[in-house]
């Protein structure tokens, strides 16, 4: 089995639920991205052989190294999901114990299981015993400020699992306030395996500042990477030569809008290439004037026509 430490590199895409899909992972490799995760992946609906999940796990072309998460609560299908995950070659297979969402938590899954540590254990145990290939964890600092994040770190390593990613708010702060950089310096005091801090990793001064003051292996890069793909290439020359990359102009961002738009009209059909592209179109073009001007004109997409339009629209204004 390939060491942990060769197979991730420093700056990762996080793995985000109805976003990281092959199209979007295949963009952000353009710009440097090295290593990119799945969307998270219900172990039930893989043991239920469910077509969608099918195509999100389906192997593509240039996308690799890339990572699996996997959600669950229930042992036996995570172990019969684990038979069926042998099949593909993922270099590395999380676990998400992080996931703060109601309809995810009620149902003992996620961020839940960091109230249940015993079977948080029991799960990983399996993960690590039947796992070709690294086995990892992502976790927040605890449900809620109670629980002492060195003591369930100690308890995750003792697991087994390679790698620990740690999203520095708890599960009560949802995406609120600021990430707390001690706690993840905590968590990475605690253990010998490598931890990968995520939360407000948003440019890179943010993701050097997290080296800086957490000693982190390594940083998932999650909302920073939404309509800013050149995030990659710009950390990376800061974090090695600590230049800055000139902003990038209007004609830069339609340009790579018409690629990210004509790489979903490539992998999924024209109505869901535009319903995914929406939220896209806002993320580029925020910080440029006028922005929601737009935002009035894209309810009125209904094309991939339209949609080039709009985007050209935006690069002559
Ligand atoms: C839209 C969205 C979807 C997400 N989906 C997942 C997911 O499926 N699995 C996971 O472990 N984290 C998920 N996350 C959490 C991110 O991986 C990351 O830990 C979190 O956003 C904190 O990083 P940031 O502050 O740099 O965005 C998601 C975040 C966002 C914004």
């Amino acid at each position: 089995m390939d060491k942990i430490k060769d197979i991730l590199p420093a700056v990762i895409l996080a793995p985000m639920a109805g976003i990281t899909s092959y199209p979007y992972r295949l963009l952000n490799r353009g710009f440097g991205c090295d290593f990119a995760f799945t969307e998270m992946i219900d172990v039930r609906s893989l043991t239920y052989n469910s077509l969608k999940t099918k195509a999100m796990l389906a192997p593509q072309e240039n996308d690799s190294p890339l990572g699996v998460q996997i959600l669950g609560e229930d042992e036996s299908s995570l172990s019969q999901a684990l038979d069926i995950l042998e099949s593909y070659s993922f270099k590395v297979i999380d676990f998400n114990a992080a996931c703060p969402q109601k309809k995810v938590t009620s149902k003992g899954k996620g961020a839940a299981l960091l109230r249940d540590l015993k079977k948080l254990s029991r799960l990983l145990k399996i993960l690590v015993k039947k796992s070709k290939v690294p086995a990892t964890v992502k976790i927040r600092l605890g449900w809620d400020e109670s629980n002492s994040v060195s003591d369930l770190a100690k308890e995750i390593e003792d697991t087994g699992v390679s790698a620990i990613f740690v999203h520095g708010r708890t599960r009560m702060q949802f995406y609120r306030g600021s990430v707390d950089y001690q706690a993840i310096s905590r968590v990475k005091k605690s253990v010998s395996i490598p931890v990968i801090a995520s939360g407000d990793i948003l440019s890179e001064s943010l993701a050097k500042r997290m080296f800086d003051e957490t000693g982190c292996d390594g940083v998932l890069v999650a909302r920073g990477a939404l309509g800013n793909p050149w995030i990659f290439k710009r950390m990376k020359l800061f974090l090695e030569t600590g230049e800055l990359a000139v902003a990038v102009n209007r004609e830069e961002v339609a340009r790579v809008m018409r690629e990210h738009f004509r790489l979903y009209t490539t992998f999924f059909e024209e109505r869901l290439s535009i319903v995914k592209f929406y939220n896209f179109f806002m993320w580029y073009t925020k910080f440029f004037p006028r922005a929601r001007t737009f935002r009035r004109k894209l309810m009125y997409v209904k094309t991939a026509k339209q949609m080039l339009e709009i985007i050209q629209e935006f690069s002559d204004s």
